[in-house]
C-alpha cells in the first residue's frame, strides 16, 4: 500500500513532453525517517533539450550566539545513472557548486557558476527560507541519469548547532554512523530519457585526472 501511494505521488509530480521534462520533489521526511516541521525543502527540476533548470525553497536556520558555519545551511541535488557516475548540485547561501563523481564520494571535478559558461546560478536568503537556482549544461550530468536524490541540511532549531537532514529516503534500520545522502540504491528511480532524450555518451569532463 505504502509503495502504492508513493507511485501515485511520484507519478503525479513528473511529467514529460517531447520538449522536455519536470520533476518536484518534496524532502518532507528526515533522513531519520521523521516528518518535517514547518515548511519543507521543494525543488523543481525542468530540462529542455540541452539544458536542466533547477529552483528551489528550502529552511535556513541560523543559531542564535555560538558558532554557526555557512555550510552548515545548505541544499543537495544528486543525479546519478546506473554505472554510478553522479553529478551533484550544492546550494548554501554563498551561491551552488557542482561536483561530478565517479562512484560515491570519488570526485572527478568541482565547477563554479562561469568557471564553465555551462553553469550558472545563484543563491539568496531571506525570512528563514534559502532560495535559489542553476541552470547545467547536459554535459555536465551523466548521460541517461536513472536516479534522483534531494536534501536540505540545516540546525534542528535556532538553539543548537545539530544538524538536520531532511532527505527523499531514510536510513533507519542502517547501522551507519553519519548521515549518508549516496546511498544510491535508496534514490528515486526515473527512466534513463525521462530528462534528457538523447544519445549522449560521456563528455570529456567525465574523464578522471588521475
Ligand atoms: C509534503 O508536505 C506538504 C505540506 O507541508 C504537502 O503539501 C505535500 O503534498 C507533501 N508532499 C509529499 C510528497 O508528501
Ligand atoms: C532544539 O533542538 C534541540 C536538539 O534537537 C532540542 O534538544 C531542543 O529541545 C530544541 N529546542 C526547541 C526550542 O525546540
Amino acid at each position: 500500500m505504502a509503495t502504492l501511494l508513493f507511485l501515485v505521488l511520484a507519478l503525479a509530480c513528473a511529467a514529460r513532453t517531447s520538449h522536455g521534462a519536470q520533476l518536484l520533489l518534496t524532502t518532507n521526511n528526515t533522513l531519520g525517517g521523521e516528518r518535517v516541521r514547518g515548511t519543507p525543502m521543494t525543488m523543481k527540476l525542468t530540462t529542455d533539450e540541452n539544458y536542466l533548470t533547477v529552483t528551489f525553497s528550502a529552511p535556513y536556520i541560523k543559531p542564535t550566539g555560538g558558532s554557526w558555519d555557512s555550510d552548515w545551511d545548505r541544499v543537495h541535488l544528486f543525479l546519478a545513472d546506473d554505472s554510478h557516475k553522479l553529478s551533484e548540485l550544492r546550494f548554501t547561501e554563498t551561491g551552488p557548486l557542482l561536483r561530478l563523481y565517479w562512484a560515491p564520494y570519488n570526485m572527478i571535478k568541482t565547477l563554479s557558476p562561469g568557471e564553465d559558461a555551462k553553469f550558472e546560478g545563484s543563491t539568496t536568503v531571506d525570512r528563514m527560507r534559502l532560495t535559489g537556482t542553476a541552470k547545467v549544461h547536459r554535459s555536465l550530468l551523466p548521460p541517461r541519469i536513472t536516479l534522483v536524490n534531494a536534501a536540505s541540511v540545516h540546525p534542528v532549531n535556532a538553539s543548537t548547532t545539530e544538524l538536520q537532514y531532511d532527505n527523499l529516503y531514510s536510513i533507519t534500520n542502517y547501522g551507519i554512523a553519519l548521515p549518508d545522502l549516496m546511498v544510491l540504491a535508496r534514490y528515486k528511480a526515473i527512466g534513463a530519457r525521462f530528462l534528457f532524450d538523447n544519445d549522449d555518451s560521456y563528455s570529456e569532463h567525465w574523464k578522471r585526472n588521475d
